[in-house]
């Protein structure tokens, strides 16, 4: 909790009347921009040693300024801090804490700069390593699959369209389609984290400031590519965090399809993989139940991430430049945005390894569905009748089985040749499930040696 008693504000000087209570809990987003700490302090110590090189601080006055705001990280992470709603935010209730600790010298850790460059900062170093850790959770997610895959290649499930059994594929060709779409989830993290790795400070409030600063020095010390190019935009707009939010959007609803398909999956319908118990929960009245409430959790948590996209957005497309206090509107949703990112793809790298197979019900499941119907439709154009015939005369067949109750593959040799005397005793082979899937035999295809290579690009892609 933060305390609460009266504070001098950094910035009373102008004003006669102290801050309306309510307003001041109002504005502040100290309860949640402390989170901030350290890239608040990085930026500090930065913009200090910048100074002091410039001559605009002597080397002393930095020396004392970093040592302080050291000693205040320390407290911080100690939990011996404590912040203050009357300070506003974690810029100034650091700022104040440091003029307390080290007397002048901290007064002076502001010149030639603003809170909006050095919010604008802040929350660019926080991203970016946020941006680090996810897309090492993602990796570990991808691991997890590759193994799954590699365990699975030929394991032959019905692949489907419209959820109805279309075409018997493998599992392991199933599980390297999610991986490619978190192939693409990486990159577009890491194009995100390119484009905002730009350094801000020295914006200073929106034009810039009076004082000779070196920014190239300020974005080399912080790992920045280069100082931004415009004053009015640095501070102003906050495009990287949307652009996160819509990758991580994107990230979101490829897990929650991916939740879809495993709670589908474990149900007693379909019994086709069994998670372990370690990842589901029971009823509190049913007792036969073993609920997925992982992936219907990640699942429901992708609902909010897309609000926050939105949110985002409709909070910046209003704004004149250059900076306003909406954009203190950013941290919130960005930052549930990343906690519940994280936590999503956490709960799924580590619930992966540990999916079994129902083999014989994916089997049973595949031989039900008429999955090999495209199979012998072209195994007839093999034999040259145009695909369109050989679609006609495979529904008949199709029909007759429906009518038989029985597969494609249950049908006589005699039974077949009614539809097209084309048709001779080598058509079983193809309507083998393994003859199906085998088929598939060129670069994304379900073939199991396809597979198998797919599993070999994709590991070495990750080293
Ligand atoms: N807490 C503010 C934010 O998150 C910091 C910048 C405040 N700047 C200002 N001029 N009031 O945006």
């Amino acid at each position: 909790m933060s305390d609460q008693t009266p504070v001098e504000k950094p910035w009373s000087g102008r004003f006669n009347e102290p801050t309306d209570a309510f307003v001041e809990a109002f504005t502040a987003s100290i309860d949640f921009d402390k989170r901030l700490y350290r890239y608040d302090i990085e930026g500090s110590i930065a913009h200090a040693t910048m100074l002091a090189k410039q001559d605009i601080l002597t080397q002393t006055e930095s020396e004392t300024i970093i040592q302080g705001l050291i000693k205040i990280r320390q407290r911080i992470e100690e939990g011996q801090f404590s912040w203050s709603v009357a300070l506003e935010d974690v810029h100034m209730n650091i700022e104040s804490a440091l003029t307390a600790d080290i007397g002048d010298a901290g007064k002076k850790l502001h010149t030639g700069r603003s809170r909006n460059d050095q919010v604008a900062t802040d929350v660019r170093l926080y991203l970016r390593d946020e941006i680090t850790i996810i897309s090492d959770e993602i990796l570990r997610l991808q691991h997890a699959l590759l193994d799954l895959a590699e365990r699975e290649f030929d394991t032959i499930m019905p692949g489907f369209t419209h959820l109805q059994t279309a075409q018997p594929i493998t599992f392991g060709h199933h599980m390297m389609a999610w991986f490619e779409m978190l192939t693409r989830d990486r990159d577009r993290l890491a194009d995100c984290a390119c484009r905002l790795n730009v350094l801000p400070l020295g914006a200073a409030a929106l034009a810039g400031t009076t004082f000779p600063i070196d920014r190239h020095y300020t974005a080399e010390l912080l790992g920045f590519d280069r100082p931004s190019e415009n004053s009015l935009d640095s501070v102003s707009d906050r495009d990287f965090v949307i652009e996160f939010s819509a990758a991580a959007s994107i990230l979101m609803m490829h897990l929650s399809r991916f939740s879809e398909e495993l709670i589908i999956w474990s149900s007693a319908q379909f019994s086709f993989i069994e998670l372990s118990d370690s990842f589901c929960t029971g009823s509190s009245i049913m007792p036969q139940k073993k609920n997925p409430d992982v992936p219907e959790l990640v699942r429901g948590k992708t609902g909010r991430i897309f609000g926050h996209l939105m949110g985002l957005l409709t909070l910046m497309k209003g704004q004149p430049l250059a900076y306003n206090k909406d954009n203190q509107e950013d941290k919130e949703p960005l930052f549930d945005t990343v906690d519940n990112l994280k936590g999503s793809l956490k709960v799924f790298a580590d619930m992966m390894p540990a999916v079994t197979c129902n083999h014989q019900k994916m089997r049973q499941a595949t031989m039900q569905g008429f999955a090999t119907a495209t199979d012998l439709a072209d195994y007839l154009v093999r034999k040259g009748i145009p695909f369109r015939d050989a679609h006609e005369v495979v529904g008949k067949a199709v029909a007759l089985c429906i009518e038989k109750g029985s597969d494609l593959s249950d049908l006589a040799l005699s039974e077949l040749q009614a539809f097209s005397s084309a048709i001779g005793d080598d058509v079983f082979e193809v309507l083998t499930l393994e003859g199906s899937v085998a088929a598939r035999n060129h670069i994304g295809g379900t073939a199991p040696e396809q597979v198998k290579q797919a599993i070999a690009r994709g590991r070495a892609s990750l080293d």
